[in-house]
């Protein structure tokens, strides 16, 4: 745990506020400074090192910090009226007893405390029957961390992240309604669509349109308010290798069971969208656009000899579901990850990563911080 008064900030590229200097910076929780309320809901999840610096801060609402503490990030986002929360992940069967759950969600509320954060995202994607006592656990330690984290910090933010449908996807049968209603807001992961193969066992988008949007849609179905969906998009792909590669780009791939399904993603590698962008212009077929799944991909061959498919998605994929934000009410959007792109200064490099943040409010939608 960093201790605050120990850190000596270099703020060579970034014009820190002196409000962050020494010796107890950034104590202002982002809530106090204010959230213009016609800026988007973006909810941007960090894994790590110093790429925030080229965030589009114009845009930014929430950073969900799932690498080291950052108390240099932490001012600066604080500086920008930004939250900042911590990353929440415990193994269900450790919270199904009351106390072990409490003193649990004590622990986090002291550490954002401590390091002057301003919420939590309770990542737990694990497996839950319905009607468990995991199930009822679960609900509620989301009701629970939100009561405690609210009281405790005041305009602070409890998120948790759901996946793409509510259909037991992966075996994760929460109630997510009761979820949706004891926090401030869901995170849809709306990637890794694929998981779960039931037909044939071939290469497909990541995150293919109409797939989707379906899962919002089951969301509202459960009467989930619309004010409560952040809609996650990825920043990275898929590469599979092909078994077999047809005339029409149809791939074979191995059969990789996961959770009950025959088939999986798993039998991909994830790739993010800056190394798939050094890649596609000296594949085998090129940037290659699929009119069912709405999404982007291409061949290559590897040194081996091995033909593979990457899907990925890409600014034009993203803002097909980006509109769905506007036409519904959704809270705002998001991506995992922001560190998934090239910030380096190389130009072409540089302007693909804008058109990427751009194409998460294609028509600069006003949504709710
Ligand atoms: C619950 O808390 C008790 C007391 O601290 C501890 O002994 C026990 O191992 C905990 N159980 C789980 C499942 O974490
Ligand atoms: C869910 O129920 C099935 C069938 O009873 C069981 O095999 C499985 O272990 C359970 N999973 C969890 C996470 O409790
Ligand atoms: C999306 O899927 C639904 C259900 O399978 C289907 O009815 C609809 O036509 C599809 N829409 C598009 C644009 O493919
Ligand atoms: C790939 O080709 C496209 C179209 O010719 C070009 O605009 C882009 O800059 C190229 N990408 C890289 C990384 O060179
Ligand atoms: C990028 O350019 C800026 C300003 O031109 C420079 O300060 C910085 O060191 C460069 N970064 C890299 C990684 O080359």
């Amino acid at each position: 745990l960093h201790v605050q008064g120990n850190i000596i900030f270099t703020p060579i590229i970034l014009d820190i506020p002196l409000s962050c200097s020494f010796p107890n910076p950034c104590k202002e929780l982002a809530s106090h400074l204010g959230l213009d309320p016609s800026f988007t809901g973006l909810f941007v999840f960090d894994v790590g090192g110093k790429d925030w610096q080229f965030y589009d801060w114009s845009k930014v609402t929430t950073i969900a910090t799932f690498g080291k503490y950052d108390p240099e990030l932490l001012c600066f986002a604080h500086s920008k009226g930004v939250r900042l929360v911590l990353k929440g992940d415990v193994p269900i069967v450790d919270i199904v007893d009351p106390a072990n759950r409490t003193a649990w969600i004590n622990n986090k509320v002291t550490l954002a405390k401590k390091q002057f954060m301003d919420g939590i995202n309770l990542d737990i994607e694990q497996e839950v029957n319905k009607t468990s006592p995991e199930y009822w656990a679960l609900t509620a330690l989301v009701k629970e961390t939100t009561e405690a984290f609210h009281r405790e910090i005041p305009g602070s933010q409890v998120s948790f992240d759901v996946a793409w449908s509510p259909n037991c996807i992966d075996n994760r049968c929460y109630d997510y309604a009761a979820i949706a209603e004891s926090c401030d807001l869901v995170f849809v992961m709306s990637y890794d669509e694929q998981s779960q193969i039931w037909n044939e066992c071939i290469a497909r988008a990541n995150a293919p349109v109409n797939q989707t949007l379906m899962g919002y849609d089951d969301y509202l179905k459960m009467k989930i308010n619309p004010k409560k969906l952040v809609m996650g998009v990825p920043w990275y792909g898929y590469d599979y290798v092909c078994m077999e590669l047809t005339q029409k780009n149809v791939c074979t791939i191995a059969k990789v069971p996961f959770r009950g399904a025959p088939c999986s993603d798993a039998a991909g590698r994830q790739i993010p969208y800056k190394t798939m962008m050094k890649q596609i212009n000296s594949s085998m077929s090129g940037g290659l656009w699929d009119d069912v799944q709405l999404a982007p991909y291409y061949n290559y061959k590897d040194i081996k000899g091995n033909i593979h498919q990457v899907w990925y998605d890409d600014p034009h994929s993203i803002s097909l579901k980006a509109r769905y934000i506007k036409d519904r009410g959704l809270r705002g959007i998001g991506m995992w990850n922001g560190n998934l792109l090239d910030y380096s200064n190389d130009t072409v490099a540089r302007q693909q990563s804008t058109d990427m943040w751009k194409a998460l409010i294609p028509q600069e939608i006003p949504l709710v911080p």
